[in-house]
C-alpha cells in the first residue's frame, strides 16, 4: 500500500514527541473479584476448601506482582455479604484462611511497606477476627507502598445504605442540610472515603457480573472478565488484563482526541 492510500491518521511515520504523553499508564487502583476456587477444586476431584486455600496463594503472588507492577492500590474481594449462604463448613473455612492469612503474612506486608484497609461491614463478626483487621490496619497505617483493601462481610448496597444512614444521621443532628448532600458528600461517608475509585475491575472464572461489588465507585472502572480460575491467577495474568486496559479508551461522558475529531 503506498503513502497516498493509508488513511489520514496513518501517513505520518516515527514517533511524534507528544507519544511519550499518551503512553498507556499502568492503573493506579486495580479491583479484583477472585472468583472459581470451586469450580479450580472440582476441576481437580478436589474438595472446595482446596480451591480456597489455593487461592490465598495467588493472592500472595498478585499483591506482589501489583506492587511490582507499580499499581498504588489493590482492592480484593474475598467475602461477599451474601456468601454467608453457603454452608456453615464453608464459611468457617473461609473465616480460618482469613485468620491464617492475617496471622502468617500480615508481618511480611509490613515488612514491604504495604498499608492494609479493610472494607465491609464489622459489626456481627466474630470478636478475635475483629481484633485481627483492626490489628492488620494499625500496624500497616503509616506505611506508604501499596495499599491493600481487602473487602470483607462486603456488599456495595449494604454499604451505600449504610452511608445513607449516616448521612441522614447528620441531617437528624443538625450537622448536615439536605440540599448539600452531594456525591461527594455521600461519597465521603462509603467506607471507600479515602481511596481512589478502581480504574480497572477483574473478574475471574468467566462469570460477567459484578456481584454487590464496588457498585457506586465502579461508576467509570474499565471491566475486564477473565476465563481463569482465581487459584491459577498470575503475574502473567495480571499483566495481560492490564494490557487490555491499555488499550480502552476512556471517556467519563467526555470526548477525547479520537471520538473528538
Ligand atoms: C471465590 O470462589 C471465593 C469466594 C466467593 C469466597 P468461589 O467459592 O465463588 O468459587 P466458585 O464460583 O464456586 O467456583
Ligand atoms: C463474588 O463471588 C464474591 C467474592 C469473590 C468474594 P460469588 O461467587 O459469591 O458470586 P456469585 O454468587 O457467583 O455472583
Ligand atoms: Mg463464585
Amino acid at each position: 500500500m503506498s503513502e497516498a492510500e493509508l488513511p489520514q491518521n496513518a501517513k505520518s511515520s516515527g514517533a511524534k514527541p507528544s507519544d511519550t504523553l499518551s503512553m498507556p499508564a499502568v492503573p493506579r487502583h486495580v479491583a479484583i473479584i477472585m472468583d472459581g476456587n470451586g469450580r479450580w477444586a472440582a476441576a481437580r476431584g478436589l474438595p472446595r476448601a482446596e480451591g480456597h486455600r489455593r487461592g490465598v496463594e495467588a493472592l500472595r503472588r498478585t499483591i506482589r506482582a501489583a506492587g511490582e507492577m507499580g499499581v498504588k492500590v489493590i482492592t480484593v474481594f474475598s467475602f461477599s455479604s451474601e456468601n454467608w449462604s453457603r454452608p456453615a463448613a464453608e464459611v468457617g473455612e473461609l473465616m480460618g484462611l482469613l485468620r491464617r492469612f492475617i496471622r502468617n503474612d500480615l508481618a511480611e506486608l509490613h515488612k514491604s511497606g504495604v498499608r492494609v484497609r479493610i472494607i465491609g461491614e464489622r459489626a456481627g463478626l466474630e470478636a478475635d477476627i475483629g481484633r485481627l483487621l483492626i490489628e492488620a490496619e494499625e500496624l500497616t497505617k503509616d506505611n506508604t507502598g501499596l495499599t491493600l483493601v481487602v473487602a470483607f462481610n462486603y456488599g456495595a448496597r449494604q454499604e451505600i445504605a449504610r452511608a445513607a444512614r449516616q448521612a441522614a444521621e447528620a441531617v437528624a443532628q443538625g450537622r448536615l442540610k439536605p440540599e448539600d448532600i452531594t456525591v461527594e458528600i455521600l461519597g465521603g461517608f462509603l467506607d471507600t472515603a479515602d481511596l481512589p475509585d478502581p480504574d480497572l475491575i477483574i473478574r475471574t472464572s468467566g462469570e460477567q457480573r459484578l456481584s454487590n461489588f464496588l457498585l457506586w465507585q465502579s461508576a467509570y472502572s474499565e471491566l475486564v472478565f477473565v476465563p481463569t480460575n482465581w487459584p491459577d491467577f498470575d503475574r502473567a495474568a495480571l499483566e495481560s488484563a492490564i494490557r487490555e486496559y491499555q488499550q480502552r479508551e476512556r471517556r467519563f461522558g467526555g470526548l477525547t482526541a479520537k471520538t473528538g475529531s
